[in-house]
Parts: structure tokens; C-alpha cells; sequence
């Protein structure tokens, strides 16, 4: 079968519906623009899996939560039995529960290492700083979806996490009261908190996420795939005017994802079947009891995804009274990431031809992120306290220094050409 061409030869009637639907509708051209003809990079390595992964997540999200919400009852006299009930009644309910909930947690381990990857081959530089703007907005979308679902279970974890959470905006001078009364619609987490909870969580955030999500790849295939040599494959085309270093992406790189989905369905069975709550991390003690206001549980923690920033919060001592710097410099934590693209000034783009200094500092990032991860989970004591201090001023010195160290920095020369 001719790469370009959708209805398998032989299929006669096939083949004419094809022609009849491409007279009305684009869909060989887009099937070719998007995966026959795009070229890609022959050298992708697995760094480049977790793309499609989140796709696939994306997905699976997606479709047990719609099967999820015909047994749900985002009420709070009913939310939390009705949470009980999909487990022990419904059908394959258990399962359903278990692969959402599973799912969610995925789908932050998976979006930050395709973010890691990005940072190790300077995805995010020119011109490619769209394209991460998107990924930014993505994973913020990503945050909130999280923290809305969070609170449909309605056990006590959901509602003092949400408590917690929601009270940060009201460290806001002036506004700050007015402005947690407007986000629960109550003088405290209530029903109708619950229920615009359960409207953004089920409707408004996934619309935002599939949006973006198609916005990110139509720029991502505007400006063609980077890759672990950092350099543009674009530069070099054949006679036929493909690049002498892509390949399509379609057979040649459907396939290798199928083989990444097969590896990652594999180890995310495991996590379903054998553990579904990882000790914890991913469904928290706590949130097993119905939600109680008058019985606050003895460590409220959010789940693990969210532990670097809430690290970042607990480091800033209250200032004049008021946690609001804590809160400022959480919301500069994500902010920064916005501003990557033009920190970044180094000559080169892949780690792979950048001199020590980035190369070092990268990855105490990464184990900067990783530690400030867990002092969030853990008591604000000793030593989480000073680590959670250490871990915030290197994140904002990896960034804000940025532009000095990547500048003295040596580097290699780029190849010419990618290697295979
Ligand atoms: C729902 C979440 C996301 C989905 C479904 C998604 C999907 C994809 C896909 C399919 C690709 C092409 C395959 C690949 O390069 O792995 C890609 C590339 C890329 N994504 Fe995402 N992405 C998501 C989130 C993010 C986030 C949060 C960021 C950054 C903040 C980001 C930044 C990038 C960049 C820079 C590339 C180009 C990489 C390269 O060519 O080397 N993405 N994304």
C-alpha cells in the first residue's frame, strides 16, 4: 500500500467511499499532512514516547470519566456514597475508578518528562517558543482539571486539600476575601462549591485541555519535530524536497509508539491491578473517610504532582503576617516557565553539545524539583524546612541565572548533519 493513500488497495467500495468523503471533506490531506508526509527526525530516541503517551492518557482520561459520571452524583449529601457505590455495585465500576484515578497521576509523570526532554535538547527554543507557550498553558489547564477532580470524591483529604488550596487566594490584600467567596460560592466549601467543581472537571477544563492539545501539535507540525541533536533537519532536503534526515511518520513512528503504549500499559496495569493507591501517593488514606469539617486530618498534603510548588509555599516564612509571598512566589514558580525560551542562551540547543555548567546545573534541577516533591509530602519539620528552602532558591537560580551561565558556558559544534 502507497504511503499516502488511507483505503487499502483491493477494497473496491472501500476505496470509492474514500474518494466520496475526500470530495466533501479533507481527509486523505490531512491524514497525509499530519502522519503520512510529516517528517520527522530519523533519530527520535525514547525520550520522544511521552507525546503520544499523553495523547493516550489524554484519552483514557476522557473516556472512563465520561463512564464515571453516569454513576456519579456530584452532590455532597450523595457524592462520596455515590463514589462507594461505582466501586462495590457498578459493573467493572472498581476498574473504572481505579484506571481514572491511576490515570491521573500517569498523566503528570508522563507530561513532565516529555517537559524534562524538552529542557535536555532545547525543545522550547527558536522556533519553537510557541509551541511550549501551549505546553505551559496545557499544563496549567492540567493543574486545575486535577485539583477540581480531586474534590468529587468527597473524603476528607478532597475537602481540606480544596479548603487549603481555595483559603491561598485569600492571602490577597483587599481582594483576597471577595475572592475566595467567589471561587467556593459559599462562605465555605459547600454543595455549590462541589457542583461548579464537578461543571469545570467534567466540561469546561477537558474542552480547554483538547483544544490546546490540537493547537500544540498544529504548531509542533508547522515548525517540524526537534530532536536529541537539537539541530533542524529542514536545513538539509533531498531533490523530492523532504528532509534527507526525516522519515514519515507514519509507519515508521505509529509504530515505535505502539511499542511505547504496549511498555507503558504494561507498568500502568501493574499500578491498577496490584497497587492502585502506590502506599498513598496516588489516592491518599485520608480521603477513603467522607468528608467532615469539624475533623481536619493530622497532615494535609495535596497529591504528589502538586508537592514541589506547595513545597515552594511552606519555604517562604510569613511575612508581616501573611502567607501571600508564599503564594507570590509559588505562582512565579510556574510563571518562570513561561519566559524559558528567551533565558536560554546558549549557542546550541541539545544537551548533547552543551558544555558542563548547563549539563550539571540540569540535573540538580531535576533533583532540586524531585526533593522539593517530597518535603512537600512530608510535616513541615526539620529537615524538610531547610531542604524545602535550598530546593526553592535553586529552582529560581537555575532559571534566573539563566542567561548568564548558559552565555560563559562551552559548547561543542553541532554536527552538520543528525547522527542515526
Ligand atoms: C496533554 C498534554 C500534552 C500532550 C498530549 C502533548 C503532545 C505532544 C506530542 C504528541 C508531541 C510530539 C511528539 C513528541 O515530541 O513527544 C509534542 C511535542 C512537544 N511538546 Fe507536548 N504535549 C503535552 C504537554 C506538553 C507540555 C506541558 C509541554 C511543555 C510545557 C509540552 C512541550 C512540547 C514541546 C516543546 C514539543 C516539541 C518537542 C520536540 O520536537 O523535541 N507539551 N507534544
Amino acid at each position: 500500500m502507497a504511503a499516502n493513500t488511507v483505503a487499502p488497495a483491493g477494497a473496491g467500495w472501500l476505496r470509492s467511499f474514500g474518494a466520496w468523503i475526500d470530495e466533501r471533506f479533507p481527509m486523505t490531506k490531512l491524514w497525509n499532512e499530519h502522519l503520512a508526509e510529516y517528517y520527522a527526525p530519523k533519530n527520535f530516541n525514547t525520550w520522544y514516547y511521552y507525546g503520544s503517551l499523553a495523547l493516550l492518557v489524554l484519552v483514557l482520561q476522557i473516556g472512563t470519566g465520561i463512564w464515571l459520571t453516569m454513576s456519579y452524583k456530584p452532590s455532597a449529601a450523595e457524592a462520596f456514597g455515590s463514589v462507594e457505590y461505582i466501586m462495590r455495585d457498578v459493573e467493572w465500576g472498581w476498574l473504572l475508578r481505579y484506571l481514572h484515578s491511576t490515570g491521573g497521576s500517569a498523566f503528570f509523570i508522563v507530561v513532565y518528562l516529555h517537559m524534562f526532554r524538552a529542557m535536555l535538547y532545547g525543545s522550547y527554543r527558536k522556533p519553537r517558543e510557541l509551541l511550549w507557550i501551549i505546553g505551559v498553558l496545557i499544563y496549567l489547564a492540567l493543574m486545575a482539571e486535577a485539583f477540581f477532580g480531586y474534590l468529587l470524591p468527597w473524603g476528607n483529604m478532597s475537602y481540606w486539600g480544596a479548603q487549603v488550596i481555595v483559603s491561598l487566594f485569600g492571602t490577597f490584600p483587599l481582594v483576597g476575601d471577595a475572592l475566595v467567596e467567589w471561587i467556593r460560592g459559599d462562605y465555605f466549601i459547600s454543595d455549590i462549591t462541589l457542583n461548579r467543581f464537578f461543571a469545570l472537571h467534567v466540561a469546561a477544563l477537558p474542552l480547554v485541555l483538547v483544544f490546546l492539545v490540537v493547537v500544540h501539535i498544529l504548531a509542533l507540525h508547522e515548525v517540524g519535530s526537534n530532536n536529541p541533536d537539537g539541530i533542524e533537519i529542514k536545513k538539509n532536503k533531498g531533490p523530492d524536497g523532504h528532509p534527507l534526515d526525516g522519515i514519515p511518520f507514519h509507519p515508521y513512528y505509529t509504530v515505535k509508539d505502539l511499542f511505547g503504549v504496549g511498555v507503558f500499559l504494561l507498568l500502568f496495569a501493574a499500578v491498577v491491578f496490584f497497587a492502585p493507591d502506590l502506599g498513598g501517593l496516588f489516592l491518599e488514606a485520608a480521603n477513603f473517610e467522607p468528608a467532615n469539617p469539624l475533623l481536619t486530618p493530622p497532615h494535609i498534603a495535596p497529591v504528589w504532582y502538586f508537592t514541589p510548588f506547595y513545597a515552594m509555599l511552606r519555604a517562604v516564612p510569613a511575612f508581616a503576617g501573611t502567607q501571600v509571598w508564599g503564594v507570590l512566589v509559588m505562582f512565579a514558580a510556574i510563571a518562570l516557565l513561561f519566559f524559558l525560551p528567551w533565558l536560554d542562551r546558549a549557542p546550541v540547543k541539545s544537551i548533547r553539545y552543551r558544555g558542563p555548567i548547563y549539563k550539571v546545573a540540569l540535573m540538580l534541577f531535576a533533583l532540586a524539583f524531585i526533593m522539593l516533591g517530597y518535603c512537600g509530602l512530608m510535616p513541615a519539620v526539620q529537615p524538610f524546612k531547610t531542604l524545602s528552602v535550598v530546593g526553592t532558591i535553586y529552582y529560581f537560580a537555575f532559571f534566573l541565572l539563566m542567561p548568564w551561565y548558559t552565555r560563559i558556558d562551552s559548547h561543542k559544534p553541532e554536527p552538520g548533519r543528525v547522527r542515526s
